[in-house]
């Protein structure tokens, strides 16, 4: 089925192994094309896991964009805007205690409720295709016990059910709103949303896992690119492209 909900198409499935393959399946697709699914059976996450995708219960959507821009280095921050619009959309619909956990995890009471993958199709910013996958966990009742510690969804953090169409619509609303102001290289606008709407922008003691190292530090903010400001012990700034974050203690915050 196709749904008009300008500027955005939306293609969608009863079920998919996962809405970021098919859409990069979509060769020739137009900027704003979306594929939709109420089920994923291979759903992708971040690092090579899994993004559980139980029927019915969650939004899993992708978006195609098309950025077209002569500084690279801002790419990164499409991931943050999309984490932006799913948290305003969470509170827009009186939803409290929405975090954000840099660079794009969407918190509900501490927990994981909505996450991020942004895969680009082909390389080179002339050419770029970037396949924006967001899952948002509204529905689920439970979770597999290897996630429940750490993943919610809307419905068991705030007792209400999410339809999810309506929760799908004005999200797209507000990744358009603001992937134009990423167009027209507002890039400060995105970075100061970002940081009023996450408690980890600063002042978080945080451990940053990289590929073959873990650092330890204390957050300073987020750059014009998005990256994550790091102050370590010896007082040195260290700014992080890529990286898992987990917060050492619960601050005053
Ligand atoms: C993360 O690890 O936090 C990112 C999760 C991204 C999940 C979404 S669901 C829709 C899209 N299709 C996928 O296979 N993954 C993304």
């Amino acid at each position: 089925m196709i749904i008009h909900h300008p500027p955005f198409t939306i293609h969608h499935f009863t079920s998919l192994g996962s809405t970021n393959d098919q859409l990069k399946a979509m060769t020739g697709a137009p900027e704003f094309t979306c594929v939709v699914a109420d089920e994923q059976t291979a759903g992708r996450g971040r690092r090579a896991r899994a993004w559980h995708s139980s029927p019915g219960d969650g939004l899993y959507l992708s978006v195609l964009l098309l950025p077209r821009t002569d500084s690279p280095s801002k790419i990164p921050l499409i991931s943050l805007l999309a984490a932006i619009a799913v948290a305003e959309t969470m509170i827009e619909r009186g939803v409290a205690n929405v975090d954000i956990k840099w660079p794009n995890d969407v918190l509900v009471n501490d927990r994981k409720v909505s996450g991020i993958l942004a895969e680009a199709v082909s390389e080179g910013p002339e050419s770029l295709r970037l396949v924006l996958g967001v899952g948002v966990n509204l529905n689920h009742q439970s979770f597999p016990p290897e996630l429940s510690e750490t993943a919610a969804s809307l419905a068991i953090e705030t007792g209400e059910r999410v339809a999810v169409e309506e929760f799908r619509d004005q999200l797209l609303d507000k990744i358009a709103r603001w992937y134009e102001h990423w167009r027209r290289d507002e890039s400060m606008l995105i970075v100061n949303r970002w940081q009023r709407l996450s408690t980890y922008a600063r002042d978080k003691q945080v451990a940053v896992t990289l590929d073959d190292e873990k650092i330890i530090g204390v957050t300073d903010g987020v750059t014009e690119t998005g990256a994550l400001r790091l102050v370590v012990d010896s007082g040195e700034v260290k700014t992080i492209l890529a990286g898992e974050v987990t917060r050492l203690r619960k601050t005053a915050d």
